[in-house]
């Protein structure tokens, strides 16, 4: 007789994950075709399926999907937005999310056989180095507009956290000018600023990116408070005289240049000035948090693999010279939890 095994675990797991697939395929597929802009009233999904141009019976079975997992809400056969699509997934919203998702599920793998191509033959380098002094106009373009989807995830609360832990810093009332360095969309800066009667500011990212953000500080009326620069913080100039330096997120971006760009933001503050980094950062192995390093698994396997582990950055401001460095986890709605880094000159 051949007894039956007796596994000791579930395999739940395993088909959450199968399933993760054709959650994103319906998340994609509904922003895709628009399908929240007709849903901000109450409609039937025969509305919808003549609205779109669609098939009508699928259109009923793809809703009822998104209702399921928590996008459309169905009461007496009519479909509407739930609060999360109906803040995030409407166009024309400044909360909009749909060109950051866009943005975002273009890094990722768009099926399995580009993973496995990844995995069997390694990646293939991007045509230039991070920090390059060459630029390549495509991607540049690209990246420049990206800013505006950038943008939204930024005001739909991610700046006005960053301007609230700022504000909360002992030094803050004290601080005159500060540094928003790889600001890009500019918007946390505007937060922090904001938060303080006269505080002055400074956004400093690549060139083709400023001239976006100028247009974004023009949209919130804030030219006078907050001027640019438009560099390479690995080669050029960023400035001197600030009393607060905040980089979030960028400082990933730097590679080996991390303990010379750490080593000119400490050069560019105040006496007694605060650097704040807000970053993400790998632990146990380089196998947590694992949002994290789920999010970042397509670039580094086809591309570049930008992760630090979580001690690498505050070691570098220690090295640099910074004092009383202290660490604290820091939420961030991108699905990942960051660490904020504070250090004093
Ligand atoms: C992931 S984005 C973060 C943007 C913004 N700080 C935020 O948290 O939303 C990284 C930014 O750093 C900028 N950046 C990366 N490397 C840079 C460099 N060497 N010099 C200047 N800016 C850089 C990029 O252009 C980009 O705008």
């Amino acid at each position: 007789m051949k007894t039956l095994p007796q596994p000791g675990v579930d395999a739940k797991p395993l088909f959450d994950l199968l399933l993760g697939a054709t959650r994103s395929q319906a998340l994609m597929s509904a922003v895709d075709l628009k399908i929240f802009n007709h849903t901000t009233g109450a409609v039937t999904a025969a509305e919808v399926s003549t609205a779109i141009g669609a098939h009508a019976g699928n259109v009923e079975l793809f809703m009822n999907a998104l209702c399921g997992m928590g996008l459309l809400q169905k009461k007496d056969g009519k479909f509407s937005n739930t609060q999360i699509t109906d803040t995030f997934l409407v166009e024309g919203r400044d909360t909009c999310l749909v060109d950051f998702l866009f943005l975002n599920d273009n890094w990722m793998f768009q099926n399995r056989d580009q993973m496995r191509e990844a995995l069997l033959n390694g990646p293939t380098p991007p045509m230039q180095e991070p920090n390059s002094a060459n630029s390549n106009e495509e991607d540049d373009l690209f990246q420049a507009q990206s800013i505006l989807a950038m943008r939204n995830f930024a005001r739909s609360g991610a700046a006005q956290k960053v301007g609230e832990e700022l504000s909360k810093l002992p030094e803050f009332s004290e601080f005159k000018e500060m540094l928003d360095l790889g600001g890009a969309h500019g918007l946390d800066c505007v937060a922090t600023v904001q938060k303080h009667p006269t505080l002055q500011g400074t956004v400093f990212d690549k060139p083709h990116i400023i001239a976006k953000t100028e247009e974004i500080i023009r949209e919130y009326g804030m030219e006078d408070r907050i001027k640019f620069i438009g560099g390479d913080c690995v080669t050029d100039p960023i400035g001197e005289g600030y009393d607060l330096i905040h980089a979030k997120g960028m400082l990933n971006f730097t590679g080996p240049a991390l303990g010379d760009v750490i080593a000119k933001i400490y050069n560019a503050l105040n006496p007694g000035g605060v650097f704040v980094s807000i970053h993400d950062g790998l632990t146990e192995e380089k196998t947590q948090p694992e949002d994290l390093v789920v999010s970042w698994l397509s670039s580094a396997l086809s591309m570049v693999d930008v992760t630090f582990e979580q001690h690498e950055i505050p070691e570098a401001m220690e090295r640099a010279g910074f004092k009383g460095i202290e660490s604290k986890p820091y939420y961030f709605p991108l699905g990942h939890q960051l660490a904020m880094v504070v250090g004093r000159k």
